[in-house]
């Protein structure tokens, strides 16, 4: 399973990078917006720090001509970037044009099943659902997770599924058990998913009995 910080903190992106688990950034105009500056630099910056992963950058224009236009010189930003283009029947025509121009989407703001299929149809690189946003509005996010799986799957598609809007661990596990390709994960979330409790107690524990040994060099 690939792993995205969902974060456009660059601070964060490079001491979580060093671990060898980020796989990807993903950023959006809100992310993007609470660090301020020029987002233009920060995406360079993000790309710059993970030139393997994938970095997905969202549209911001409304116009579908506009949003073409934009998307173009959003992919031209870095090799590794990964456009995001939200699911808005609006936009369809612009996302099948930018699919058959080879440009690398993630289409985002995915709330169902048949969203889903249709941007699989196209032939788009990832779908996000949202699983946060879902159960905020009272429905099953990880519900459209397991079915997106199985849809992919049936049909053969080649679209990857991103898990996105995790808010907790929970998500996280639920998400790795419906077989999602990637999850994007707030730092905070990435972080608890790091520790245990009981691995701190188990080091806490090692160590109070091997002082009692009383050796000052091993081995
Ligand atoms: C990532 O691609 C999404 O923009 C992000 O996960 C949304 O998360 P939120 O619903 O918590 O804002």
């Amino acid at each position: 399973m690939k792993i995205f910080l969902d974060t456009a903190n660059t601070d964060d992106i490079k001491k979580w990078a060093s671990t060898g688990l980020i796989d990807g950034v993903t950023t959006n105009p809100s992310n993007l917006s609470v660090q301020g500056g020029d987002p233009t630099k920060r995406v360079l910056e993000i790309c710059s720090i993970l030139p393997d992963g994938e970095v997905s950058v969202e549209v911001t224009e409304k116009d579908p001509e506009a949003l073409y236009k934009q998307a173009l010189r959003i992919a031209a930003l870095s090799p590794n970037v990964v456009v995001k283009v939200p699911c808005h029947a609006d936009y369809y025509a612009v996302i099948n044009r930018l699919v058959d121009q080879g440009v690398s989407l993630n289409i985002t703001l995915v709330f169902s099943l048949l969203q889903g299929l249709m941007m699989c149809k196209m032939g788009v690189s990832m779908i996000s659902p949202f699983v946060g946003r879902l159960e905020d509005n009272g429905q099953d996010g990880v519900a459209l997770l397991v079915q997106l799986r199985e849809m992919v799957d049936q049909y053969g598609y080649e679209t990857e599924i991103l898990a996105a809007s995790l808010r907790n661990v929970e998500h996280f596990n639920a998400a790795v058990e419906s077989g999602a390709d990637i999850a994007t994960l707030p730092v905070a979330v990435f972080q608890q998913a790091l520790v245990h409790p009981l691995t701190d107690q188990g080091i806490a524990k090692f160590d109070a009995d091997w002082q009692k040994l009383g050796v000052s060099q091993f081995p």
